[in-house]
């Protein structure tokens, strides 16, 4: 029995577009489904085939074409005090490592609901981070406003308590939390010229650190060195020399303390802007074995103050741009070191604090849900989100914890799975991953356009023979209806009964992009009264209808029996 529940319409209506959900009456036959829809269709096609572009999503289930790492969602928190400020606006509050209030009950929740988070400790002050342990005889102060030419980035030095470590690590320990902590590279080093920072780490503060943590139990999954000194640097910069033999350093002072542990830490390095000579040098002067982890930072939206950010996230050839990133930094890991893997470290999409009323709303999601998927294509192993909290770019909200609209992501997988359409659009953008802790495949179709509703066929070639494949890809607009047909025979696993699929259609609240609230299958995403994180329930659709999608939205779709060999489980 195959039943035909409800079916998705989209009626435009003078250019706007209104969600109805037709419940149509169950139809107990496959060819009763299929003449529905296609006198549905028909009448589709006839009153708006302006307003339509018809596709087909081929999904490649025979074998990946790169891999996440098993635990790919990371968020950063970050060292800013409540006093640092971007174009007269004050975004952090209390959100930084030092003075977040970890007992706020709402934080432990959104960060459970991901679990495992991982969780970045780290951010422009790491550099200026003293930890209050051991032989330490210099002063520990908090951070304090500075003339920019005193202090790095306008503040003074900061320091880490080792009750605010036990703190942190206790609240980690609970939540279950996997974290990455960026120690500070440049103690020990003097200011020689124009932001470029000379002379040997000091690792006697990071040694003491460490050993603390290490005689503690704490566990720190990785330990990074270093915040955006690579390269040209921002608020500082290291020669590449000096920075491999600091790694060195780091290493053996790692393999010392970690002698008698079972669990080893990875060695995370530079976390900067890639620039092709520089990383491909670290590797070089750092040696085999040495970096475990080469992490990047991206911010390809420009300042947060930009009057034009809208445009730039809704802007397909903007957010491809990242992609050279992409495939130069596998192809410096492949030449120079294979022996590592590629982290995004740090991205927030604009950069100081993030975009106000833009960075924490809807909008954002089309930046940062496209960047995933870019970052998984290229085997990116784990992808650090600026913020978890603080700027304008958090994912919770600085002063009510509420999650941003961003916050939604638990479906992917950590197998990619190629994706190829027929659709000329740059505006229509696809990834496709074997789903998450379960069989089958999920897709992210995420719509940029404003003007193009797209219609869409997800087909199999693993059912389809190889020549049908080559012909049916090609756009062939007037045989859509006979490639529509064709197509229902090609999804699913062959002769599975039951064959639904699961929708998650994601859109502002009340159709503005600027909103703080999503809307999940029509229904506005809320904290529960008891501040749980709402679940979050597809609506579901026969596995043989077409897709729809409607403008400047995002949807996640679950094919639990996609015939897709990748993602077979063992
Ligand atoms: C929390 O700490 C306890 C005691 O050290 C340890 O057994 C447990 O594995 C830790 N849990 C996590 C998630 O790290
Ligand atoms: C990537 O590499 C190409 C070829 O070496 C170079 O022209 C380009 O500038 C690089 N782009 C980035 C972003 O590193
Ligand atoms: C947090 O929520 C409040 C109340 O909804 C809102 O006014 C404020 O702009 C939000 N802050 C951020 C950083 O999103
Ligand atoms: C649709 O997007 C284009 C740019 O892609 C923009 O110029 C135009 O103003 C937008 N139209 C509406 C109604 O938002
Ligand atoms: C994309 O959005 C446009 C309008 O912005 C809409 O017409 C089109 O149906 C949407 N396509 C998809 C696949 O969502």
């Amino acid at each position: 029995m195959d039943y035909y529940n409800n079916i998705m319409l989209y009626y435009f209506n003078f250019g706007l577009v209104v969600l109805a959900l037709v419940a149509a009456a169950a139809i107990a036959s496959v060819m009763g489904f299929h003449l529905a829809l296609f006198l549905f269709l028909a009448s589709l096609q006839v009153t708006l085939s302006q307003d339509i572009e018809h596709g087909s999503l081929l999904v490649n289930g025979a074998r990946p074409k790169a891999e996440t790492g098993d635990n790919f969602i990371c968020a950063t928190i970050d060292w800013w005090p409540h006093d640092k400020c971007d174009y007269d606006h004050c975004s952090w509050g209390y959100s930084s490592v030092v003075n977040l209030d970890l007992s706020h009950p709402i934080l432990a929740k959104a960060i459970q609901a991901l679990k495992p988070l991982r969780i970045r400790l780290g951010g422009s002050l790491q550099d200026q981070v003293v930890y209050d342990v051991g032989s330490l005889k210099s002063p520990c102060h908090p951070f304090q406003k500075m003339p920019r030419q005193v202090g790095l980035f306008g503040f003074s030095k900061g320091c880490l308590h080792m009750n605010r470590w036990d703190e942190l690590n206790h609240f980690f320990n609970q939540t279950g939390a996997i974290v990455t902590f960026g120690l500070n590279a440049l103690r020990g080093k003097h200011l020689s010229s124009n932001h470029v920072w000379e002379g040997a780490w000091d690792p006697e503060n990071a040694y003491d650190f460490i050993k603390y943590t290490v005689s503690k139990g704490y566990k720190i999954d990785a330990w990074e060195l270093g915040n955006e000194l690579s390269g040209k640097g921002v608020g500082a910069c290291v020669g590449v020399a000096q920075y491999g033999k600091d790694l060195i350093n780091l290493k053996r002072i790692l393999d010392v303390l970690y002698e008698n542990s079972r669990f080893k830490p990875s060695l995370v390095a530079p976390g900067g802007f890639y620039e092709k000579e520089w990383y491909d040098k670290l590797l070089q002067v750092s040696g085999s074995g040495i970096i475990n982890v080469l992490t990047h930072h991206l911010y390809n939206l420009g300042p947060g103050s930009d009057g034009h950010l809208q445009g730039k996230i809704l802007d397909p050839n903007r957010l491809s741009r990242v992609e050279t990133i992409f495939s130069n930094l596998s192809e410096t890991i492949q030449k120079h070191g294979p022996w590592t893997t590629a982290w995004v470290g740090e991205a927030g999409g604009a950069f100081n604090s993030g975009g106000r009323d833009v960075s924490n709303t809807f909008l954002n999601s089309f930046w940062y849900l496209d960047q995933l998927g870019i970052a998984s294509a290229y085997n990116t192993k784990v992808y650090c989100r600026q913020t978890l909290i603080g700027g304008n770019y958090g994912l919770l909200n600085t002063s009510t914890l509420t999650p941003n609209p961003d916050y939604y992501r638990q479906l992917m997988g950590k197998k990619v799975l190629g994706v190829s359409s027929d659709i000329s659009s740059s505006f229509l953008r696809t990834y496709a991953h074997c789903s998450k802790d379960r069989a089958g495949v999920t897709l992210l179709v995420i719509n940029l356009s404003n003007q193009t509703h797209f219609i869409l066929n997800v087909k199999n070639p693993v059912t389809v023979k190889s020549n049908e494949v080559a012909k049916n890809i090609h756009k062939e607009k007037n045989s859509f209806f006979d490639n529509l047909k064709k197509t229902f025979s090609w999804i699913g696993t062959k002769g599975s009964e039951v064959t639904f699929r699961e929708e998650y259609h994601l859109t502002p609240k009340d159709g503005n992009l600027k909103s703080q609230t999503m809307v999940l299958n029509g229904i506005p995403l809320k904290l529960t009264n008891e501040g749980d994180i709402p679940t979050l329930d597809p609506v579901h659709n026969n596995v043989k209808s077409p897709i729809y999608i409607v403008p400047l939205s995002i949807a996640f779709i679950v094919y639990p029996n996609f015939d897709a060999p990748a993602c077979a489980r063992h």
